[in-house]
């Protein structure tokens, strides 16, 4: 069996060394142009020279959770694109979402900067009951926030395609229930996967329909906010603020506003990160459940886009 491992921007090597290690039987190399043809590919950004020189793989390994980037390429029709399905992102993500939500509804910005001036002033504390929370998006990441954020006992709104049942979570399905969705939510989380259907999802009108004070926590794709919307609302003060992780050009450029906003935090696409070792694991459990014709979890539906 052949696996390429093939990255723009990231180091080949540990993965290639990992991967040798984790699948002895395999033969694990670099992708260089003019390679043998290879059974699977572990890639991140590919560029489509290696997919047109590929076309016989069998399997496509993302080494992340999101693949937008990568169905914008044109793919072997048979190659099945499989994500990295958690290897210890849910926990980071939950650990992200809660200390972000956390710091605004403890108010730990406005703590910090007293102390910096010498204050030692309190702030009136304010009931949970006031901040529901509500999560776009109850999959492999998303539930396991909404599980998380439900703990410190905030009330918890969930919306999805298909209906869920999640102890704790309220939750919402489809178009049709998305207003009552929005309208019960003051802190809106957003781990939709970036398909057609979610692109601009936080726009001037559905941010609109948020609690007043509304906070955003976007931890999914930069494109799923249309920035100038929630500049806008921010400063009219219907929104309090937003703690954004993902941007619609990364790194953000310098001149971008949000850099400057005094309502906005920000982190370098930071919320969840690919740990090494857990999608090797992962990706090599899969390679052999595949080579003995066994289905396996994380297998993105192309046309639906995740
Ligand atoms: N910032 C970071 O560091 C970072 C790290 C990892 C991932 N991410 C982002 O997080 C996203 C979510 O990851 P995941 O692993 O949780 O994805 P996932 O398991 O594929 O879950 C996606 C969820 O979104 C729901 N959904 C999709 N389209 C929808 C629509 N039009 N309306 C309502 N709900 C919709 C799905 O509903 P159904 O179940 O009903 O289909 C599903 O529950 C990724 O796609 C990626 O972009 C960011």
């Amino acid at each position: 069996m052949r696996i390429t491992v093939c990255f723009t921007g990231l180091k080949t090597e540990p993965w290639v060394q990992g991967l040798r290690a984790a699948l002895p039987q395999a033969s694990v190399e670099e992708w260089r142009t003019g390679a043998s043809q290879a059974d699977y590919a572990v890639v991140w950004a590919p560029p489509q020279q290696f997919l047109d020189e590929q076309p016989r793989l069998k399997g496509i390994f993302n080494i992340g959770a999101g693949v937008d980037a990568l169905l914008q390429r044109r793919l072997p029709p048979q190659a099945l694109v499989i994500r990295l399905d958690d290897a210890g992102m849910s926990m980071q993500m939950a650990e992200f979402v809660c200390h972000a939500l956390i710091r605004h509804f403890r108010e730990l910005d406005g703590y910090e900067a007293d102390v910096k001036q010498g204050k030692w002033s309190y702030r009136k504390p304010r009931p949970r009951s006031e901040m529901p929370v509500g999560i776009m998006g109850l999959g492999v990441l998303g539930e396991r926030v909404a599980r998380a954020v439900a703990q410190f006992d905030f009330p918890v709104l969930g919306w999805n395609r298909a209906s869920r049942t999640i102890p704790g979570v309220r939750c919402y399905a489809g178009q049709a229930a998305f207003s009552e969705f929005l309208a019960g939510t003051r802190v809106l989380v957003c781990l939709l996967p970036l398909t057609a259907e979610t692109e601009n999802i936080m726009n001037r009108e559905t941010l609109s329909r948020l609690l007043p004070g509304g906070y955003v926590i976007n931890v999914a794709r930069g494109a799923h906010l249309v920035d100038d919307d929630l500049i806008a609302l921010l400063d009219s003060g219907h929104l309090a603020g937003a703690a954004l992780d993902v941007f619609r050009t990364e790194p953000l450029p310098a001149q971008h506003p949000f850099w400057r906003h005094p309502k906005i935090t920000l982190t370098p696409h930071t919320s969840a990160r690919t740990l090494r070792d857990e999608s090797i694991a992962q990706i090599a459990g899969k390679v052999l459940a595949l080579a003995r014709g066994e289905p396996i979890a994380g297998v993105v539906d192309v046309k639906r886009g995740y």
